[in-house]
């Protein structure tokens, strides 16, 4: 059982709150290395991809694009790495991207020779501006290239039978697309692979650009998965970025509004402002009381694999992760986490003050959670001196030797750590 309450939904009105809470996970996809390595200054070596793959099978992702084969060298090495050297856990698929191209359809083919299971993820621009500007293409033109290609995916499939083959489609920028369009391009193509409720395909739906607010993206997801074709035989996927800053509503609006699957990547790596951000989406269902099946218990280690991986930082003000996203300098709010601290009972829904969640769920320390400037009061000394020193200050002590450290800090400007409190201590009282 978990010790978080469910979101209990609030009626304000009927058009203010969603009739739906999720109360299940759905089911993850993570992109980091395709969409977050595409946008890295230094795409990954082998090495790299590598050790970002050891990581997202140890958080427990079962389904995990790896590349675009047909893009790099190092991406077609690394999908020859991972099968030659049976790499891929047996409850692990991988997926791979592929442009409608027929070159590189067939490259990516070759690649996946002797793959026990693989998505094969094909893609092409739907949205106006795409089709004008850079396709060139009328919207016959379009439903023409999707499914001639996705017509070539059933006859190179055939011609390996010893994979068991799952096929993705991606109307690119559905985002920018006409709902109609979409769909039209969609059914076209699950028409050629004729999925079933026992062989689904997959249908992912991006926000490629965040062109809407999340509300707006869900309600076209919402179209899509009340119109499409064969709805009983597609996983409904979505693919949210995050240009509005709105990825991670986004995605969870869309599963509220019938999407199965979510793409995304870890502390949301990906194009321009990033994909949508899974830890996000799967820690707030956590703190909701739902499972994600995703093992976030040591969030430190994974980010630093991250941060290697992708060679980039994250903030610190990250949501979950950030190193300071548990830490209070604030003397008001000191106080009440020391408190809700105090009256805590083992066994009791987590109800802490300005924490949402309890950092030791995530391998956190509650160390960090209380630090001392020149904004913080005597709460936050206090504390400090007894959870690290055993030192209970009487009320009038902490009063008096609160005074003495805001005049330290507020000459140096500086944070204080427990150990400096104490020394400070030490020296104004000359005992303990
Ligand atoms: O953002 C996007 O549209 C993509 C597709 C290729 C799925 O990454
Ligand atoms: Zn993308």
């Amino acid at each position: 059982a978990s010790k978080y309450r469910p979101f209990a939904p609030v009626r304000l009105s009927d058009r203010t709150w969603p009739d739906v809470v999720l109360t299940r996970p759905p089911q993850w996809c993570s992109v980091d290395l395709r969409d977050g390595n595409q946008a890295l200054i230094e795409p990954m070596d082998l090495a790299r991809k590598l050790r970002m793959f050891q990581a997202l099978v140890k958080i427990g992702f079962k389904e995990i694009e790896i590349g675009f084969p047909s893009a790099s060298q190092v991406e077609f090495d690394f999908v020859r790495k991972l099968i030659d050297e049976d790499l891929v856990p047996a409850d692990v698929t991988i997926q791979v991207l592929t442009q409608a191209r027929e070159p590189l359809i067939r490259r990516t083919f070759e690649a996946l020779q002797g793959a026990r299971r693989a998505i094969v993820h094909l893609y092409n621009a739907t949205a106006p501006v795409m089709r004008k500007v850079v396709l060139g293409l009328d919207e016959d033109g379009i439903v023409e290239l999707a499914t001639s290609q996705a017509r070539l995916f059933n006859e190179l499939a055939a011609r390996q039978p010893g994979t068991d083959w799952v096929f993705q489609y991606s109307p690119e920028m559905f985002s920018g697309t006409e709902l109609a369009f979409s769909k039209r391009v969609v059914d076209a193509v699950t028409e050629v692979w004729q999925p079933t409720p026992g062989r689904k395909c997959i249908v992912n739906l991006p926000s490629t650009v965040e062109h809407s607010m999340p509300n707006i993206f869900a309600d076209m997801v919402e179209w899509m998965h009340r119109h499409l074709a064969r709805r009983e035989a597609i996983v409904l996927s979505v693919h949210p970025h995050n240009d509005r800053g709105t990825g991670t509503a986004a995605g969870e609006f869309a599963v509220m509004a019938g999407a199965d699957r979510l793409e995304g990547c870890l502390f949301g790596n990906g194009e321009r402002t990033g994909n949508l951000d899974l830890v996000n989406v799967a820690l707030n269902l956590y703190t909701q009381g739902v499972d994600p099946g995703l093992d976030f218990s040591d969030i430190d280690d994974i980010r630093r694999t991250v941060e290697w991986c992708n060679q980039l930082p994250v903030h610190p003000r990250h949501p979950y992760v950030g190193e300071l996203v548990y830490t209070s300098f604030s003397g008001s709010h000191q106080d009440a986490i020391k408190k809700a601290f105090a009256a805590r009972k083992d066994g009791e829904a987590w109800d802490m003050p300005y924490l949402p969640i309890d950092p030791k769920d995530l391998g956190r320390s509650y160390e960090a959670v209380i630090r001392v400037n020149s904004q913080s009061g005597k709460g936050g000394i206090s504390y400090l001196l007894e959870s690290e020193y055993d030192l209970e200050l009487p009320r009038r002590l902490q009063i008096e030797f609160s005074q003495v450290v805001q005049a330290v800090m507020d000459a140096s400007g500086k944070e204080l750590s427990a150990q400096q409190l104490f020394e400070l201590f030490e020296r104004e009282y000359g005992v303990r």
